[in-house]
């Protein structure tokens, strides 16, 4: 079963706190949630493996570390996980990136995917899906089948918020994906908005509305 992580680094706490807030504007907004991305990147990268290099310092040579493993795969849910993918390629500038674009069908809820495009290789790449908001999980779920479907095979998953509902949903259906969370909220409204949450992550993010 995919385990479930809050990241409680008291940064990403604080710095939630303030995109949480009503009256954060929208430029503050977005420096906020790239600054916690780049927080929950520098989390979610922990257990990457590392291999043993030499390496000449300017006195000696250095018996010293450099990644190993799987190249990574950034996959931002269009259009809000657009708001977190510059500052986690801050820490991995050679991440590709795909894009999945959904949207949640207002009376329905159910997500309606209208976009797809993805590096060739992400059979082999560890992917990073990123959506700021989990809330009924329909977007995440069909985002990772849609990348499953296309071959990818190591998925993890990052969210600022999520809804107990949402959590679930993607356990269930995908019990090999790790989720990371910035929080793990109370409940869904009924229009499917996350309580207490942040509002909704997209227009808070490019100011529409
Ligand atoms: C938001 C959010 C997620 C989705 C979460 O996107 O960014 O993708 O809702 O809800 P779910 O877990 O119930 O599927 P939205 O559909 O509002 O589209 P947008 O990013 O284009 O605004
Ligand atoms: N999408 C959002 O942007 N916010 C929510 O609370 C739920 C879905």
């Amino acid at each position: 079963m995919g385990n479930v992580f809050v990241l409680d680094h008291p940064l990403i706490q604080h710095k939630l706190t303030y995109i949480r807030d009503k009256n954060t504007g929208t430029k503050e907004f977005r420096e906020l949630v790239d600054e916690v991305a780049m927080l929950m990147a520098f989390e979610i990268t922990r257990d990457l493996p590392v291999q043993d290099v030499d390496v000449e310092t300017p006195v000696t040579t250095a018996k010293a570390k450099v990644l190993a493993g799987k190249k990574i795969g950034l996959v931002p849910i269009l259009r809000a996980g657009l708001g977190m993918v510059d500052g986690v390629r801050k820490l991995i500038p050679a991440a590709k990136v795909g894009h999945v674009g959904l949207y949640r069908d207002p009376e329905t809820l159910q997500p309606v995917e209208y976009y797809v495009k993805l590096p060739s290789d992400i059979h082999e790449r560890e992917l990073i899906v990123i959506d700021p908001m989990l809330a009924t999980g329909g977007s995440a779920n069909d985002a990772i089948h849609s990348l499953k479907k296309r071959g990818a095979k190591h998925v993890r998953l990052m969210c600022l918020i999520a809804a107990p509902e949402g959590v679930e949903l993607v356990k269930k259906e995908h019990p090999d994906v790790d989720i990371y969370l910035g929080a793990m909220d109370e409940k869904l409204d009924d229009h499917g908005y996350i309580i207490p949450g942040l509002g909704d992550a997209g227009d808070r993010l490019f100011g529409t509305k």
